[in-house]
């Protein structure tokens, strides 16, 4: 990756590195860790749905509201309950999907590393990185521990 590039992507992703959970997310290794996403979800924008919802601007979007997806009861429901994928309400999912959201459709048995997660939410935040602004400006996803709210930006960059 480009200098630049990086410099741009770690200035969107500063505010979130303060964050214990995804101190040090590396958006490369995170791509590499996708493929095990990726039998059921694209990422291009606009991509096509598969036996999961396109992921392009998850981060930001209300759960369970892809148009065209047909989601899990409890995934819409929770949508309408105002649930918003934040990096945090992401990290949890990707734990344990089922535990989270009881009754998923996503057969997916988690990452149990908190650093490969962190790693994944990184590179979906990389995608497009105006959703992590767009999340959490408004309403705050309920149930969220009060440290998820974005804090001040830090004043040194952290340290890779
Ligand atoms: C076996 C297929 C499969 C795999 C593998 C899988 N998913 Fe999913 N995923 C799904 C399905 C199906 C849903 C819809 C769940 C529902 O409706 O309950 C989903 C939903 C999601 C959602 C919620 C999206 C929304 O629009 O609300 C996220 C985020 C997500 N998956 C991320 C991931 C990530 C990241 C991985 C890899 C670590 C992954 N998934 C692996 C099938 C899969």
């Amino acid at each position: 990756m480009s200098v630049t590039l990086r410099a741009a992507l770690m200035a969107a992703l500063l505010p979130w590195l303060s964050l214990p959970a995804f101190a040090g997310g590396d958006p490369v290794k995170g791509e590499k860790s996708f493929k095990k996403c990726m039998a059921c979800h694209t990422v291009t924008a606009d991509g096509a749905s598969k036996a999961g919802p396109n992921l392009h601007d998850v981060v930001g979007r209300k759960t369970g509201t892809l148009e065209g997806f047909a989601y899990s009861t409890v995934m819409r429901t929770m949508g309408e309950e105002g649930h918003i994928w934040t990096p945090e309400e992401l990290d949890l999912f990707l734990e344990n999907p089922k535990k989270m959201a009881p009754g998923t459709k996503m057969t997916f048995a988690g990452l149990k590393k908190p650093e490969e997660r962190a790693d994944v939410v990184a590179y979906l935040i990389s995608l497009h990185p105006d959703g992590v602004a767009a999340g959490t400006a408004g309403e705050a996803a309920p149930g969220a521990a009060p440290e998820a709210a974005p804090e001040a930006a830090p004043e040194t960059a952290p340290a890779e």
